[in-house]
């Protein structure tokens, strides 16, 4: 009986002193304190987007901090945009100098990076980054399920076996063993994998938040999905 009253006067003594050092009003506060809540998050999140986000349907605080994920963190249209020539918009190129940071929303996420060959010849199939906007389904990545989605980042899996393992003849359309054509190349998944259950839900909201774009990088078949992704 005793110990827990004087539990309860320590716990409280604890609380007033958290709040009189300003710990737990620390949240309402802006972007530059040290405040690192999932709150702070996503808000962030929400305020680096670089693209007008489709909240309809959606929960807004995994968007949120989705978007704070994959801008401020994975740098995921670091590797998933057209490559590094349309990646920023002309008057916003952080490499020129330029201020403040101006990302390209015609390219965002839209995949077509070219990371070239995984053989030193040249031979084999380019390794290309995909279209990771939503399709007319709603879904990112193309209509991928949640579960899909954490298949691709826990293993790396590529659903889409655009790139087996060269059997025979290295080829445009293969990769070299002993890399793994089943798995997805360059893309870091052996280090998303590492990402909780939650992160992964909040990447995959976000992604199903941002505007669709039309292309389809990375297929062999090159098939022309202009027109009929998005609608
Ligand atoms: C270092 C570059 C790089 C970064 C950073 C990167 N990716 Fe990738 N990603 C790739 C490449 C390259 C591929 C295609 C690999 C292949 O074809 O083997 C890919 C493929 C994917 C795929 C599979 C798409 C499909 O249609 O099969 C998903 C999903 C994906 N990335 C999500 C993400 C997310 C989410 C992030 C950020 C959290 C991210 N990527 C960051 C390079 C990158």
């Amino acid at each position: 009986m005793k110990a827990s009253f004087s539990t309860a006067i320590g716990t409280a003594a604890v609380f007033t002193t958290l709040v009189a050092i300003g710990v737990i009003v620390a949240p309402q506060r802006g972007r530059a304190d040290s405040d690192d809540s999932e709150s702070s998050r996503i808000r962030i999140g929400f305020a680096i987007a670089p693209v007008p986000l489709n909240l309809h349907g959606k929960n807004r605080s995994l968007v949120g901090l989705g978007s704070y994920i994959v801008n401020a963190q994975g740098d995921c249209n670091g590797c998933h945009s057209a490559g590094p020539a349309s990646e920023f918009v002309f008057g916003g190129i952080p490499y020129f100098g330029q201020r403040p940071t101006k990302i390209n929303p015609a390219t965002y996420l839209g995949g077509g990076s070219d990371f070239g060959t995984l053989d030193p010849g040249g031979l084999s199939a380019h390794i290309i980054t995909r279209n990771l906007t939503p399709d007319k389904t709603g879904r990112p990545e193309g209509g991928a399920t949640f579960d899909e989605f954490v298949d691709i980042i826990r293993h790396g899996t590529d659903r889409d076996h655009w790139h087996p393992t060269c059997t025979g003849a290295l080829g445009p359309h293969c990769v070299p063993p002993p890399f793994d054509g089943s798995l997805l190349q360059i893309m870091p998944w052996p280090i998303y994998a590492n990402m909780n259950d939650h992160d992964l839900r909040a990447i995959y909201e976000y992604l199903s938040a941002i505007p669709c774009l039309e292309g389809d990088p990375g297929n062999p078949a090159g098939a022309d999905t202009h027109g009929t992704r998005c609608k």
